[in-house]
């Protein structure tokens, strides 16, 4: 099969385009995909920079999200042939090969069908981010009622987030550099737009909420900003970690911690067992069929282009970006 290999764990340049890969076979409790559409997603460039736990062993198929038929299963396994479905977060990509490749060998218990009325390209490009949002909402007990601040609002976690966020009701403040997203982002539901590139954005956030507090966090960025989100918060507010795109945090002060009684938590979507995450999946599918949302794609990729994806990811896209598996 073609499979974009990656031979050293030095960054996507060692990434390549191999046409005669082995094609996989279905393990114990593994189906094997025929890939349409697979999505892109920051993780991929930290596994091949070395710069994630994981180290498979090597050479790599990186990928996480995909869709795709069945084309083989292992003895007793349910998912018949022909039969068109995504994959949730598991190994994928990780320890396993992935998804930027004609095909894929993947835990049956990992695969679900296609949403009602999605396309492939939706359907490829919505588990990781959605299952990601879902657990930095929900990691802290019951549901929030307040307003929900999203960083790095505009990218796939962002814009996950702000759509069930808004199908929870709740009041949603995106943060994004980029001021020609705003109108896209507010569509998607977010109430207020702000640049966090502006020193005066949590003035200007406080505003907009008129003196209701932030509730909830759902962090993508890291960096600089961090200290000023957590001065935002309200009290007993809580922030989901979930990335640092702009790097480390400095200089923060740990008493605006326990001023306001606030909590830190980190989200990792790869400890979500598969029972787990097709819970997840169902609650996420269902929040979503009560607003009408669906995954937002950015662009899409012919197969060989895969590196040109990359740059438009690190570029800060407005959705997910995928590749086209059988596009050249
Ligand atoms: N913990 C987990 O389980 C988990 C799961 C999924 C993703 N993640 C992590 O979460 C982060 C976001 O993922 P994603 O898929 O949403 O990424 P993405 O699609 O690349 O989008 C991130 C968005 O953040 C903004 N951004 C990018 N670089 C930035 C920088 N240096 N400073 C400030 N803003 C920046 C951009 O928006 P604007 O240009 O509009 O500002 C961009 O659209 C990544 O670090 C990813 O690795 C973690």
């Amino acid at each position: 099969m073609r499979a974009w290999l990656l031979d050293k764990q030095e960054g996507l340049s060692a990434l390549r385009i191999d046409n005669d890969a082995p094609d996989p076979v279905a393990s114990d409790g593994e189906v094997v995909l025929q890939l349409r559409y697979a999505a892109l997603n920051p993780a991929d460039r930290y596994l091949a920079e070395k710069q994630y736990p994981a180290r498979p062993k090597l050479p790599h198929v990186l990928g996480r999200d995909g869709v795709g038929d069945v084309v083989t299963t292992h003895a007793a396994v349910q998912p018949t042939h022909g039969n068109r479905m995504l994959i949730l977060r598991g190994d994928t990509g990780v320890q396993s090969w992935g998804t930027f490749a004609e095909k894929t060998a993947v835990a049956a218990e990992s695969i679900v069908p296609i949403p009602k009325g999605w396309s492939d390209q939706e359907a490829a490009a919505g588990s990781l981010v959605y299952l990601t949002a879902y657990q930095a909402i929900t990691q802290w007990g019951p549901l929030p009622k307040g307003a929900v601040l999203i960083t790095g609002a505009s990218g796939g976690v962002g814009i996950a987030t702000i759509q069930l966020a808004k199908a929870l009701g709740l009041p949603v403040i995106a943060l994004s550099r980029d001021s020609s997203k705003k109108v896209a982002l507010i569509k998607q539901g977010a109430s207020h737009v702000a640049d966090p590139g502006n020193p005066k954005w949590p003035e200007e956030v406080r505003e907009a909420l008129g003196g209701k507090p932030i509730e909830l966090c759902v962090e993508n960025i890291g960096g600089e900003n961090f200290s000023r989100i957590v001065d935002i918060m309200g009290q007993n507010g809580k922030i989901s970690v979930v990335g640092r795109l702009a790097g480390p945090v400095p200089n923060f002060n740990t008493a605006s911690l326990f001023f306001r009684r606030m909590r830190i938590g980190g989200v990792a979507v790869g400890t979500y067992s598969a029972l787990e995450s097709r819970n997840a999946w169902d609650h996420v599918v269902r929040l979503l069929a009560n607003t009408g949302a669906r995954p937002l794609i950015d662009s899409v990729f012919p197969f060989d282009q895969l590196h040109q994806a990359f740059e438009r990811l690190a570029s800060g896209p407005l959705g997910k970006v995928l590749i086209d598996i059988q596009a050249r």
